[in-house]
């Protein structure tokens, strides 16, 4: 391979997400070519350990998974595609096999693309369920501040991360933005266990507000993840739900970085007592061996679509060329199996709590506000003294992610997201890391703090 040549028509003719272009057409952009397990080699041949699982959290199982590729050659040398107004094989089982994971409620599964393509999905669902059960207005999506929901505009509209919008605009009308749960600097100045939930009132009062006949439905993720996992108490989720039953509001739960077993069951909400009314699921679903999402909603949301067929208005009036693409789906029938068959959502709370462990030894640094995680991942905030909790500037968390690079290892920030809060390493490695990369990846870390 010409690695010169390739790397002279990437800066000619590539524009990378996420990246200022100039860092590449000054520097080199990183090329990878080659995976297995968790570690991902460079076009120089260079080893890294890989603890993003693909930089965003997605190749949950794992680099170099044989069966998947297989699984995906048989189905199409078999049947590429059709459109998904008709049925295909994988994605028929891969819809039973999600509702099989998902118990408490009968659902059905609307299949896409990407996450933020998800998303779109169940904002349509729930406006037009909204109008149709009701009868009045309702439109509007809440969102919180510091949750991630996509990068298309409507998903970026229900994002609370301004850093995300800006420049954008104008972004779409009808979405509102409320409080969030975050007990490490709560927006409301409280305490847990005594502030009540307080946080969960403070969405009811912005449906109030609002009106609860505008408001079809709150999107939230079960664990804030780009926005800094943010796990939150026991009581909240239930008490949202209550609220939002009371006034009619649908319970969107973004499960697209914590489905498929991130955080040691199968979807994040699993971890609380709720049953959301729609969600939605993307990365882990295929490891990201392919592009899938989807939007799975609760029975009663599809029963509402079933009108007269000569109605031309009243049905999910949708579609997504490429939503439930048979290759994609037999990727995501293979990845579910693996999971299953190497009990991988034990392997993830077990590694998951050593990784917590280790990374706790962190909390006795002074930089070190907290370590949060769940599963297997976490998130490490940054501050510059605990007192005041003023977060690190963002260059200290390139200089500590920079030190890990040059020593091998792939860790994960909060990237332009929040204004001034860009303070929070994360990590998420694939499930099949090992005890002694898990050291490695704390280690390196330990040694990059005190070289800052
Ligand atoms: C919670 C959450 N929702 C939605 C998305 C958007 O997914 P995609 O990039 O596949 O559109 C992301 C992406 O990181 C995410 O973290």
């Amino acid at each position: 391979m010409d690695i010169k040549n390739i790397i002279q028509m990437d800066k000619d003719c590539m524009m990378h997400h996420l990246t200022q272009h100039k860092v590449y057409l000054e520097g080199e952009p990183p090329v990878w070519v080659k995976g297995e397990g968790c570690t991902v080699y460079n076009i120089h041949g260079k080893a890294f350990l890989d603890a993003t699982s693909g930089g965003v959290w997605c190749v949950n199982v794992g680099y170099g998974r044989k069966t998947i590729a297989e699984a995906v050659k048989k189905q199409l040398e078999e049947m590429p595609y059709f459109a998904l107004s008709a049925g295909n094989i994988p994605a028929i089982q891969l819809a039973a096999k999600i509702t099989e994971i998902m118990p408490g409620a009968q659902r059905k599964v609307y299949f896409s693309n990407s996450g933020s393509e998800a998303n779109e999905k169940a904002f349509k669902l729930a406006r037009q369920y909204g109008r149709m059960k009701y009868g009045t207005d309702k439109h509007k999506i809440l969102y919180r501040y510091r949750d991630y929901h996509g990068t298309t505009l409507a998903a970026l509209s229900a994002t609370g991360q301004e850093e995300r919008r800006m420049g954008f605009g104008p972004l779409v009308p009808g979405f509102v933005q409320t409080c969030e749960c975050n007990c490490t600097r709560c927006p409301l100045g409280k305490t847990y266990p005594s502030c009540n939930i307080d946080c969960a009132d403070a969405v009811e009062r912005t449906i109030l507000n609002e009106g609860p006949e505008t408001v079809a439905a709150f999107i939230v993720e079960p664990i804030t993840a780009g926005g800094g996992i943010l796990i939150p108490v026991p009581e909240y989720f239930p008490k949202v739900q209550e609220i939002c039953a009371r006034h009619n509001v649908l319970l969107i739960m973004d499960e697209v970085v914590c489905g498929f077993g991130r955080t040691g069951k199968w979807f994040g909400y699993q971890h609380f007592d709720v049953q959301p009314d729609i969600v939605t699921m993307a990365k882990g679903m295929a490891s990201a061996y392919q592009p899938l999402s989807a939007t799975v909603v609760k029975q009663e949301i599809y029963d509402a679509f079933l009108t007269d067929p000569a109605d031309r208005v009243n049905y999910f009036r949708d579609i997504s060329t490429y939503g439930g693409c048979a290759g994609s789906c037999a990727a995501g029938l293979e990845n579910v199996d693996i999971i299953e068959r190497e009990n991988l959502l034990d392997s993830v709370v077990e590694k998951g709590d050593y990784l917590v462990k280790r990374l706790k030894e962190l909390e006795s640094l002074p930089s070190v506000l907290e370590v949060r995680g769940r599963g297997l991942f976490a998130g490490i905030e940054f501050v510059k003294d605990k007192q005041s909790k003023e977060p690190v500037d963002e260059s200290v968390i390139g200089k500590i992610m920079g030190y890990c690079a040059g020593k091998g290892v792939l860790l994960g920030k909060m990237n332009r997201s929040v204004p001034n809060m860009n303070n929070i390493i994360n990590m998420a490695p694939a499930y099949v890391v090992t005890q002694a990369e898990l050291d490695r990846i704390v280690d390196t870390l330990k040694e990059a703090i005190a070289s800052v």
